[in-house]
């Protein structure tokens, strides 16, 4: 195992009528701004739930944050938050007004020079962020427990993420009964995305890591089974809060404690995102089965194990086992409605060509072993054609 640090100080307050106790930790004497996105809040009440728990506070709004984010509304946000003096963010909704919200803690205080800078120059150049609370309503990204975020600019059609540890929430309200509400297609997504996220951490190859091993497993295994049980009934709580459980705890940073990480997935999905506004999670199913096929023989010990493990792929050759651990990826994702190769989503095959120039003119090389060169990613893209 390699050496490491772990430090998460993101407070969980998880459960049924959860939501009232933001004000328990807001401090009083706060300006908040509580940043949303499209309305579903309204729809759904969360946004009344949070106003009456913080009506003695000082509270000022800010909505219309789109999902997969814009540096364009953050930079707007960004503005409102210095023109009144907030001192506080909530957040109140999915992973793209929590990533928002922590881009525009991050841009507030940014002294540097041009707030892009912290999409677009990796290491430390974030030194300080406005505090953050977030009321979560979608199971997906792990943003909840990371400091992660995830920013488009749409002027040059470019996904860009940057990680601190100045934005991670101070704590984080998760309620299962906001699942309740979600569509099938964000319920896809979500189990997608979560599923992603543990493969990310977990197909690399072996580092004598047991135990991080069968933490992923678990939360694979888990996802296969509560998945299905939130699509096929939405008043599930009991589905909803091990679904909720399991999408934080595949990105909060503890199964990747010592062991290698990929992300080349993440990496060209978030590239689909930015040509053609596919939702991220479905990006990932589209490139995941594509990585898996290129780097069989760099991950081949732990596609064997995912096959044997997760889907007892114990028959066959090298091969035909790894054959059918990708087999059993795409048919699961399948069976949760989000379609697997590009056509599916329109995408022509000139987006390959714009994807791969990307990585070409950056130099850019993606993966665990750092051996993803542009000709692997469009050989990956191809395979999904
Ligand atoms: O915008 P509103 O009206 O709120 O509606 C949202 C949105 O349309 C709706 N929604 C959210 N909660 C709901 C609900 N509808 C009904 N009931 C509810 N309870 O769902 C739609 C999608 O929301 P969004 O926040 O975009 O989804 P998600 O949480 O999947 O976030 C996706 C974003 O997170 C980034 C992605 O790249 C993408 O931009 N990621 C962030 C990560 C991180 N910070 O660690 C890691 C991930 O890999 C990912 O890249
Ligand atoms: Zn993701």
């Amino acid at each position: 195992m390699y050496n490491f640090e772990y430090k998460n100080p993101v407070k969980i307050i998880f459960g049924k009528a959860s939501i009232a106790k933001v004000v328990n930790e807001v401090p009083s004497n706060a300006k908040v701004l509580m940043i949303y996105g499209g309305g579903s809040i309204k729809r759904t009440g969360v946004y009344e739930q949070v106003k009456t728990a913080l009506r003695g506070i000082e509270l000022l709004e800010f909505g219309g944050i789109e999902a997969n984010p814009h540096y364009e509304t953050c930079m707007q946000a960004v503005e409102m938050v210095k023109a009144e003096n907030i001192d506080y963010l909530l957040s109140v909704g999915g992973g793209s007004v929590l990533d928002a919200t922590k881009f525009v803690a991050a841009a507030t205080l940014y002294k540097n020079g041009d707030p892009w800078d912290i999409l677009t120059k990796p290491g430390t150049v974030v030194q300080a962020a406005l505090p953050i609370g977030a009321v979560l309503t979608l199971p997906a990204t792990g943003s909840e427990m990371n400091g992660n975020s995830v920013i488009t600019r749409a002027e040059y059609m470019q996904k860009q993420s940057f990680n601190s540890p100045y934005v991670m929430p101070q704590f984080s309200i998760l309620d299962p009964e906001c699942v309740f509400t979600l569509p099938d297609r964000q319920v896809a997504n979500g189990v997608v995305d979560a599923f992603v996220h543990v493969l990310e951490q977990y197909l690399t190859f072996p580092l004598n890591s047991p135990l991080q091993d069968r933490m992923a497993e678990s939360i694979l295994i888990t996802l296969i089974e509560e998945g299905p049980k939130v699509l096929a009934n939405r008043n599930d709580y009991d589905a909803a809060a091990n679904f909720m459980w399991s999408a934080t705890m595949a990105l909060n940073g503890i199964i990747s404690v010592g062991v290698p990480q990929d992300w080349a997935t993440h990496e060209i999905g978030h590239e689909l995102t930015a040509f053609h506004g596919i939702d991220h999670g479905r990006t990932l199913a589209i490139v995941l089965p594509g990585m898996m096929n290129l780097k069989r023989e760099n991950k081949k010990e732990k596609i064997i194990q995912y096959g044997e493990r997760i889907w007892g792929i114990t028959d066959g050759g090298v091969d035909a086992r790894i054959d059918a651990a990708i087999a059993k990826t795409v048919s699961f994702f399948e069976s949760l409605s989000v379609p697997t190769t590009l056509p599916e989503y329109d995408v022509p095959a000139e987006t390959i060509e714009k994807i791969t120039l990307r990585f070409k003119e950056n130099q850019m090389k993606i993966g665990e072993k750092g051996d993803i060169d542009f000709a692997g990613i469009e050989a990956i893209l191809k395979d999904r054609l």
